[in-house]
């Protein structure tokens, strides 16, 4: 009987050379590999006919892409999964994928280079060896509860069979990834080489197991849970291998993960689960659990709204900022930073960090030394925690040069100005750059002085616009640029494309009074201190908020921020919304005592002692005293936030926001709206816009006008429309 003839892989290239098959990973069409049903498919039948060939004696796998291994599963197939039990059986077809493989008798080297995450890295498991590059690009990581769910193919129990407890739960846990010579260390990688030699390396090593010259590892399944003695340290070794031990271990990951997610994120506590039925009823057990816990969890909402988010940064990643797509960015080789204070040295060390040359000017020597300074501590740090080489760290600080006068401005692309908040003094940089600079675009970092009256003072007001980064520049996420209706798209373009290099999301909005997230914050911290005034206590209002999702509490962040540069802000709200978003005064009176927040070491809380305690004496200065009254949390949550949400709807219906989805990722991004709510639209659309609307109107009647539901809100209610399709 004539055998039908094996269809030819869509997603593999295979090169058999001395007895070793390199297949390739190679997913057509796209820049770097997922891993889709298609894939799977083809992956057994390939692993068998591999098996059956008698010129085969050992297998390689590599990625055919430039610079990525597997980036994991195809987050678009999951999102379109309709069923638990649906995501359940991908789970089960991706683990059957990877037993086959992990129990072929020809040995299997992975030859890792890029990223090696998720169901990339479940794959790498699976081999009898693994060999990484030593690349900045290679990264191996399970990041999936970053989107709701957990490693469905086999992660959870290999994972900690090959590199101990405590070390995968770090790892799976948090959604964390390590580069090559952490995985080394963590015994994740058994070889380490540099990208040229990564194929010779693998065929060789394939070579010298298939021959017997090599050993090569017991299948994860017929392995007794261990410790690996380079990682772990003694007393987590007898943690680990004696099971009163282990359940210790297992409980206080637990509590630890409790007091992180509070709750809202049941992806971590579920792979706990899955880690743990695997070291109690053995691999195929655990394997079954997870299956079952992807399975739900895929199809859970928080998963849904993580997902959301991660669609839409990918989308904002390909956006270029402006409708027309004939419109180019400039090139930018040189940037210039007025102001080398906290923000002006964070934006110079994120250009210098991608590569762009960063000119500081500051107003005398010695602040221009000291601007140097915290932009060199930037990467020193990073040379201490190994993330950099030191000649790395030598050739980013060579981009970074100091002036106290305007010379080497007349050559720079794009200006950032970061100095003081100070209207008259912004105008009066613009005109000095125009005098020194022809056609450069002048970006300024005002956190709330509307972009157009700075523009006001420019002879070329289209190579104006907003760069508004957020403190500390190097670890937000998010940049929010500001067009008025004069700035050129190519201007947006341009700056559009340098913050996506400096590695932020970045979100266009149009200009208005504290532009999009300004705005949206500034009735959050109102109805924040409304209820402090009210007689709430300080510590249970931040609660409040921590408990609906924030990071920090109201009152935590306006001591971060400053309790005077809130009251400056609300001024400007104040002056240009009028009564609805008007600060309370009381504020005000606060920093006349003297209360500046965190940095005065006098704000609402204490600083300087160990614990961070709400400073009573700060009753004194508020309305009803020390004796504080008990309010409700819940209640006080939906007050404070539902300002927030009100708010993003006033600045999409008035043409602020081009979108829902740029109004969600900027309130995650730059405010820490909650993730697994999705953002002030998705929470809308999630709570039901018709509840919502009934929730502001029911608000307004007890708490006044400021409460009125955004016109838009009224519209999507009544009609019962979501915000997002
Ligand atoms: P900062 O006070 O730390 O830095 C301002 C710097 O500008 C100082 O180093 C000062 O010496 C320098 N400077 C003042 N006049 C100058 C002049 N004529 N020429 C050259 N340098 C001059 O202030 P920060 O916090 O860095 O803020 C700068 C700007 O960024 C402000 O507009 C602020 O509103 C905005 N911003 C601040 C955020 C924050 O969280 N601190 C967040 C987003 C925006």
């Amino acid at each position: 009987m004539n055998q039908p003839a094996e269809k030819l892989p869509q997603n593999f290239r295979v090169e058999i050379e001395d007895g070793v098959a390199v297949v390739f990973i190679d997913v057509p069409g796209e820049s770097v590999n997922t891993i889709n049903p298609a894939l799977g498919e083809e992956l057994t039948p390939l692993v068998e006919s591999l098996d059956r060939d008698p010129a085969v004696k050992a297998i390689v796998f590599a990625s055919g892409k430039k610079d990525g291994f597997v980036a994991g599963a195809d987050v678009a197939m999951l999102q379109r999964v309709r069923s638990a039990a649906e995501a359940e059986s991908l789970a089960r077809a991706g683990q059957r994928g990877f037993d086959r493989l992990e129990r072929l008798q020809k040995p299997v080297v992975a030859a890792i280079h890029g990223a090696c995450l998720g169901g990339g890295l479940e794959w790498a498991l699976a081999c009898h060896w693994r060999i990484a590059t030593d690349d900045r690009k290679t990264v191996l990581g399970q990041p999936e509860v970053q989107l709701g769910v957990i490693p469905g193919a086999g992660g959870t129990q290999r994972l900690p069979r090959l590199i101990g407890i405590a070390q995968a739960l770090d790892i799976i846990l948090a959604g964390k990834s390590v580069k090559a010579r952490k995985a080394l260390k963590l015994g994740l990688v058994d070889e380490v080489v540099p990208p040229p030699v990564l194929l010779q390396v693998a065929r060789q090593r394939a070579a010298e197991l298939a021959s017997g010259k090599l050993r090569r590892e017991v299948p994860a399944g017929l392995k007794k849970l261990k410790v690996h003695g380079l990682v772990a340290a003694a007393t987590q070794a007898v943690l680990e291998e004696n099971a009163v031990g282990r359940s210790l271990l297992f409980r206080e990951a637990r509590k630890k993960l409790l007091r992180k997610t509070r709750g809202h994120y049941p992806a971590p506590e579920k792979a706990l689960q899955a880690v743990q039925q695997g070291y109690e009823r053995g691999f195929e057990k655990g394997l079954l659990l997870e299956a079952r816990l992807f399975g739900e969890l895929a199809v859970s909402d928080v998963a849904r709204r993580l997902m959301e988010i991660f669609f839409a940064t990918t989308a904002l990643k390909k956006d270029s900022g402006v409708a027309d797509p004939s419109v180019k960015a400039r090139p930018v080789r040189r940037i210039g930073v007025l102001g080398g204070g906290l923000m002006g040295s964070g934006i110079a060390y994120v250009s210098a960090n991608a590569g762009i040359a960063a000119r500081i000017r500051e107003k005398d020597a010695s602040s221009a030394a000291r601007a140097f300074g915290a932009v060199k501590a930037g990467f020193d740090e990073r040379v201490k925690r190994k993330s950099l080489t030191r000649v790395e760290r030598d050739q980013a600080m060579r981009l970074v040069t100091t002036a106290t006068d305007w010379s080497g401005f007349e050559g720079v692309d794009l200006l950032v100005e970061a100095v003081f908040e100070d209207l008259s003094l912004k105008q009066e940089m613009v005109r000095a750059f125009e005098a020194v600079n022809a056609g450069g675009i002048f970006a300024t970092n005002t956190s709330s002085i509307p972009i157009g009256k700075i523009a006001a003072a420019a002879k070329r007001p289209e190579l104006v616009l907003g760069m508004h980064y957020f403190s500390p520049v190097p670890k937000m996420p998010l940049l929010e640029i500001i067009v008025t209706s004069k700035t050129a798209p190519e201007a947006v373009a341009t700056a559009v494309a340098v913050g996506k290099r400096q590695g932020k999301t970045v979100i266009v909005v149009n200009d208005g009074p504290g532009f999009y997230t300004s705005r949206i914050l500034s009735p959050y911290m109102n109805e924040a201190a409304r209820l402090l005034i009210e007689g709430a206590d300080i510590a249970e209002l931040d609660r409040a908020l921590v408990e609906w999702g924030f990071p920090v509490g109201p009152i935590t962040l306006l001591d971060e921020v400053g309790i005077d540069v809130g009251d400056k802000v609300g001024k400007v709200m104040t002056e240009a919304f009028g009564e609805r978003l008007r600060a309370p005064g009381e504020l005000h009176k606060l920093v006349e005592a003297g209360r500046l927040g965190r940095k005065s070491k006098k704000g609402f809380y204490t600083y300087g002692g160990k614990k961070k305690e709400v400073d009573p004496t700060m009753y004194d200065l508020l309305p009803g005293g020390r004796n504080r009254k008990r309010f409700d949390r819940a209640a006080m949550a939906e007050r404070v936030a539902l300002q927030m949400v009100n708010e993003a709807i006033l600045c999409l219906g008035e043409g602020i926001l081009r979108s829902a989805r740029d109004g969600d990722i900027g309130a995650i991004f730059g405010l820490g709206f909650p993730p697994f709510r999705g953002g002030p639209f998705r929470h809308a659309d999630a709570v039901g816009t018709r509840a919502l609307l009934e929730a502001m109107r029911r608000l307004e009647a007890q708490h006044g006008a400021r409460f009125a539901p955004a016109p838009l809100l009224v519209e999507k209610g009544q009609a019962g429309s979501n915000f997002h399709g």
